[in-house]
C-alpha cells in the first residue's frame, strides 16, 4: 500500500472514534450487498458507552437500501440511529422505527442521491464505504453495490474506507459509475451499455481512515420456492408466453425483479423454462437466481445496483467469475440509474414487484401493515411500476394463515395508485387490469386473485357500492376498512 495510504490504515475502534454526536453517515450498501461491516458494530458500542455516561449521542444513516445486521442491525440496537434514509428491511430498525426512536424517510430509490446532492436533506458529514480497492489518487473501486455510494463519497467531508478482500478482484471493472447532471440525460439504450467510469474518483485528502477486512455480505440462503411462489411464477410466464404470441412484447426487453423468494423464484421458474429465449436484466437487485439463468446460458447481461447473493452465492461468484466469464455478464450502477425513469421507459422493462395488500380497484400498498405500522419502504418499486412497459405486483392471496387478506376493499396505505399498476398476480390466478375502468377492474381482481374464502366478503362489498355510490369507483366510505378493522378487533379479517 502507498504510504500515503498506509499512515490512514488503523483499527476500527479508532476509526469509530472518528465519528460524533449527530454526524450525518452515508454508508455503501444496497440489499444486503457491500456495506460496511466493522466500524458500525464499533460506533454502536461507542454510542452506547457514551450514552450510558449520560452523554447525547445519535447519528443519521443513509444508505443505498438495506443493509446487514452488521451494520443496520447494531446501530438501531444501541438506540443511536436517529434518522433513516431512504429503505430498510431489518427487524430492530423497524421497531425503531415504529417506536418513534429512528425518523424514517421512505422515499423512491431514484431519487435518495439527487434530494441529498441538492441539499433537500442534509448531506452526509462521513462516509463509511466498503470497497475492494483503493488508489492513492483517490480511485475508490467498489464491492457489491453501486447503491447511492458514488454521491456519499463526493459529498461527504470525510471518508473512511473498509478496504474489504474478500471479493478480491472479482467484482473490480464491474460497476459503471455514472452521476447525472440537474436535467442531463443518461444515454442508455441496452441493459449492457457502459457510460461512466469503474471507479468513483474522489479527493484523497478526505479519507481519513482505512479498516482492513475480509468479510462476506451476510446474506442467509432464500427458503426454496413454494406452491405459491411457483404458481405465481407459472402464471406470469404463461401470460408473457401469451403476449408474445400475440405481438404485443418484443424480444428484447429486459427484466426486472424485485426483492424476497417470490422474486427469486420467478427468475428461477425462467431459467426452467425451455421455451424461454435468453433475457436481460435491467432491476435493481440481482440475487442467487441469476446463476440459474447463467446455468441455463439465458442470460445475455444482467445490469443492477447490487449483487445481492447469499453466502454460497458469493462463493459461487467468485469460483466462476474468471474461469467461466461469469464477471463480464454483470453491470453494477448507482440505483438512481439501475432505477432511472428516462432509461426504464426508453429500454421497455417488464416489471415485477411483491404487495403487501392491493385493493379491488388496483391500488397498492407495499409498504404500511394496517395503513401505519412500517414493514420496508417503497424501495425501487414505483420506479419501476410507474415507468415500465408492463407491470406486475405479486402476492400471495392470504397471508398469516388465511386470517389476513392481500385483496382488500381499500388500501389502508397507498404506494402505488391505479394509475400506475398493470397485472395484479396471486397464486389464485393472474388479473390483467390494462384498458379497464373501475368496475371491471374490481370484478377481475376478485375473481382471479382473491382467495376463495375472501372472495364472498370482497363481492358483497363491491355489490353494496354499486347499489349505494356513485358508479365510478363504487366506494362505500362507512365499510372500506371492515377488514382492517376486524383484523384490528378479532386477529382475523375474516372476524
Ligand atoms: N398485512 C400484514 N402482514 C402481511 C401482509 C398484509 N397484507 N402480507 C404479508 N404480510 C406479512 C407476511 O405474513 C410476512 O410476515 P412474517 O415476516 O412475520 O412472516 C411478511 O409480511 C412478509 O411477507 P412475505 O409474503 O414473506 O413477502 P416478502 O418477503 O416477499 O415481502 C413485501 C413482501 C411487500 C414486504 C416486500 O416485497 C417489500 O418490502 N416490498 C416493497 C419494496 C419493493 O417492492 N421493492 C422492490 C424493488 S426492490
Amino acid at each position: 500500500m502507498h504510504p500515503n495510504l498506509k499512515s490512514k490504515v488503523m483499527s476500527a475502534q479508532e476509526a469509530a472514534a472518528l465519528i460524533n454526536n449527530g454526524e450525518v453517515i452515508g454508508v455503501s450498501g444496497f440489499t444486503g450487498a457491500g456495506y460496511p461491516k466493522v466500524v458500525p458494530a464499533e460506533l454502536a458500542k461507542r454510542g452506547e458507552a457514551l450514552r450510558a455516561q449520560g452523554q447525547e449521542f445519535g447519528i443519521s444513516l443513509y444508505t443505498g437500501a438495506s443493509i446487514g445486521d452488521e451494520c443496520d442491525g447494531v446501530l438501531a440496537r444501541a438506540g443511536i440511529m436517529k434518522m433513516r434514509l431512504p429503505y430498510q428491511s431489518h427487524t430492530d430498525v423497524r421497531n425503531s422505527i415504529n417506536k418513534g426512536t429512528t425518523e424514517y424517510i421512505d422515499m423512491h430509490l431514484s431519487h435518495s442521491a439527487r434530494l441529498i446532492r441538492m441539499g433537500f436533506v442534509p448531506k452526509p458529514t462521513v462516509a463509511i464505504v466498503d470497497a475492494c480497492e483503493v488508489t492513492p489518487d483517490g480511485k475508490i473501486y467498489l464491492t457489491g453495490n453501486g447503491g447511492n455510494t458514488p454521491t456519499y463519497l463526493l459529498t461527504a467531508e470525510r471518508i473512511i474506507i473498509e478496504l474489504n478482500t474478500h471479493y478480491g478482484d472479482t467484482l473490480i471493472g464491474s460497476h459503471d459509475i455514472f452521476i447525472p447532471e440537474l436535467k442531463g440525460t443518461v444515454p442508455i439504450h441496452f441493459a449492457g451499455d457502459r457510460i461512466g467510469k469503474d471507479y468513483v474518483q474522489i479527493d484523497p485528502a478526505k479519507i481519513v481512515a482505512i479498516v482492513e477486512t475480509n468479510l462476506p455480505d451476510s446474506l442467509k440462503a432464500f427458503a426454496a420456492p413454494d406452491d405459491d411462489s411457483n404458481a405465481i411464477a407459472a402464471y406470469i410466464l404463461e401470460f408473457l408466453a401469451h403476449e408474445r404470441k400475440k405481438g404485443r412484447l418484443p424480444a428484447d426487453v429486459p427484466y426486472q425483479s424485485g426483492v424476497g423468494n417470490v422474486a427469486n423464484a420467478v427468475l428461477a421458474t425462467m431459467a426452467k423454462d425451455p421455451t424461454q429465449a435468453p433475457v436481460a436484466l435491467y432491476t435493481e437487485v440481482i440475487q442467487d437466481s441469476v446463476f440459474d439463468i447463467l446455468e441455463a446460458d439465458k442470460l445475455i447481461i444482467a445490469s443492477g445496483a447490487s449483487v445481492s447473493y447469499t453466502l454460497d452465492g458469493q462463493e459461487k461468484y467468485k469460483a466462476n467469475a474468471y474461469t467461466k466469464g461469469w464477471k463480464n455478464k454483470f453491470i453494477l450502477r448507482p440505483q438512481e440509474i439501475s432505477n432511472n425513469a428516462e432509461v426504464i421507459r426508453r429500454l421497455g422493462v417488464i416489471s415485477m414487484n411483491t404487495a403487501l395488500e392491493a385493493d379491488i380497484f388496483g391500488h397498492v400498498n407495499s409498504t404500511h401493515v394496517n395503513g401505519s405500522r412500517i414493514m420496508n419502504g417503497i424501495g425501487g418499486s414505483g420506479d419501476f411500476a410507474r415507468n415500465c412497459l408492463l407491470g406486475f405486483f405479486m402476492t400471495p392471496s392470504i397471508a398469516k394463515g388465511g386470517k389476513i387478506s392481500a385483496i382488500v376493499p381499500m388500501v389502508s396505505h397507498t404506494d402505488h395508485t391505479e394509475h400506475d399498476t398493470m397485472i395484479f398476480v396471486s397464486e389464485q390466478g393472474l388479473a390483467d387490469l390494462r384498458g379497464l375502468a373501475p368496475i371491471k377492474r374490481a370484478r377481475l381482481i376478485i375473481e382471479k386473485c382473491a382467495h376463495p374464502s375472501y372472495r364472498p366478503l370482497l363481492q358483497e362489498y363491491l355489490d353494496y357500492g354499486l347499489k349505494h355510490s356513485a358508479l365510478h369507483a363504487p366506494h362505500t366510505l362507512s365499510k372500506a376498512f371492515d377488514f382492517h378493522k376486524r383484523l384490528m378487533e378479532t386477529g382475523s379479517m375474516m372476524g
